[in-house]
């Protein structure tokens, strides 16, 4: 018998069904395909497009798809944890929106900000949460909402990102599978290159910041790209060393979809061929907080119980990290 820990015991996923593919954004802006699709490895990418829906609305589908494949009731989830950077409303945090949503009437919760390492910082919390031993269901979800805080006349960012959620459920477990370690990182003054620059307490909105585009999210792409290959590397190898694992022990690993170029180098880092990595960026893109669960949610009923996959992430913040998980349960 192991302490208890926490596993990933069911996932669940929505993406919106509106696309919006490279040919539709060669329309938008001077753009095309090739360069899209040879840069990025994106073709396509979801919008939730009808007005009144936000984030909320695609973690909500998510979450009561592994409500209804553990047959659980709503009132059984103690917590959930929204990992986001397009919350409904700057206050209150889209988790309590949720709960209400769905009617988790015995849950707290609260949203987490780390970019697109956000699902992971929220996993690792979740984790603690369980292993207290105060809490039997947490709920993550990893949502974005990227299409809200995208400039489509933009080149340069509109080509990247998409709208999604992907949740998890962690329960207790004193076997050996669960989520077994996670190195996370941050680096504040990487902030410059990734962030929306007014509607916070340091620029509120007004006229003028409207006018600026000021609340949409800016990059320097290329700055991001070096951080981003290092650090998801670096991380990822660092903790397959820690553990005492080899590629050969791995048997997926599930990237932050951002750029096919650097999931690729962080594969190729980590000794890993390519039938061992997700990979969903094709028919996403970037969903920011998203992109790890819907990746454990498309591959779900490849996932056999025992195996070991790292995930890993980098994002605005700089926020960075991998976790090891030793996936509890085979899908049925
Ligand atoms: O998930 C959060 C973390 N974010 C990331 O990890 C994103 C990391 N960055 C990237 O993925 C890449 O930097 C981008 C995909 C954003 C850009 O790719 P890049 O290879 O770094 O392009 P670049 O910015 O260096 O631009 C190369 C050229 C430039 O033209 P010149 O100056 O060489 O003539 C750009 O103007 O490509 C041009 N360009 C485009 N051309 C066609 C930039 N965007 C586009 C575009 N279509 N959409």
């Amino acid at each position: 018998m192991n302490k208890r820990s926490a596993a990933i015991t069911a996932v669940g996923g929505y993406v919106p069904e509106t696309k919006l593919t490279n040919f539709d954004l060669e329309k938008m802006v001077d753009t095309n395909d090739e360069w899209i699709r040879t840069r990025t490895g994106i073709e396509e990418r979801r919008i939730l497009k009808e007005p009144g829906k936000a984030s909320s609305d695609m973690a909500v589908p998510a979450i009561q798809e592994i409500l209804k494949k553990k047959n659980l009731a709503p009132t059984d989830i103690d917590c959930i944890i929204c990992a986001t950077v397009t919350p409904d409303m700057v206050f209150p945090a889209t988790a309590n929106i949720i709960a209400d949503k769905i009617g988790a009437s015995n849950a707290w919760g609260f949203d987490m900000s780390a970019a697109c390492s956000g699902f992971l910082y929220a996993l690792t919390t979740g984790t603690m949460l369980i292993e207290s031993g105060r809490y039997q269901n947490v709920i993550v979800v990893g949502v974005d909402k990227m299409s809200a805080i995208i400039d489509y006349t933009d080149r340069a960012t509109c080509i990247i990102f998409g709208d999604g959620a992907g949740a998890v459920l962690l329960q207790p477990t004193e076997e050996a599978e669960g989520v077994k370690d996670s190195i996370l990182r941050s680096d504040g003054s990487g902030r410059q290159y990734l962030h929306m620059k007014a509607g916070g307490s340091l620029k509120p909105a007004s006229v003028e910041t409207v006018l600026a585009k000021e609340h949409y999210a800016y990059q320097e792409g290329q700055a991001v790209f070096k951080f981003a290959v290092k650090g998801m590397a670096d991380v990822s190898a660092e903790l397959l060393e820690r553990n005492q694992l080899t590629a050969d022990d791995i048997a997926w690993l599930v990237p932050h979809q951002a750029n096919l170029r650097i999931i690729d180098a962080t594969a190729n880092r980590m000794g890993l061929p390519k039938e061992k990595v997700m990979i969903n960026i094709q028919k996403y893109g970037n969903t920011t907080a998203a992109t790890l669960p819907l990746c454990l949610w498309d591959w779900e009923k490849q996932l056999k119980k025992g195996d070991n996959i790292v995930l890993a992430a980098f994002g605005g913040g700089f926020t960075w990290g991998a976790t090891w998980v030793k996936w509890a349960y085979d899908s049925e």
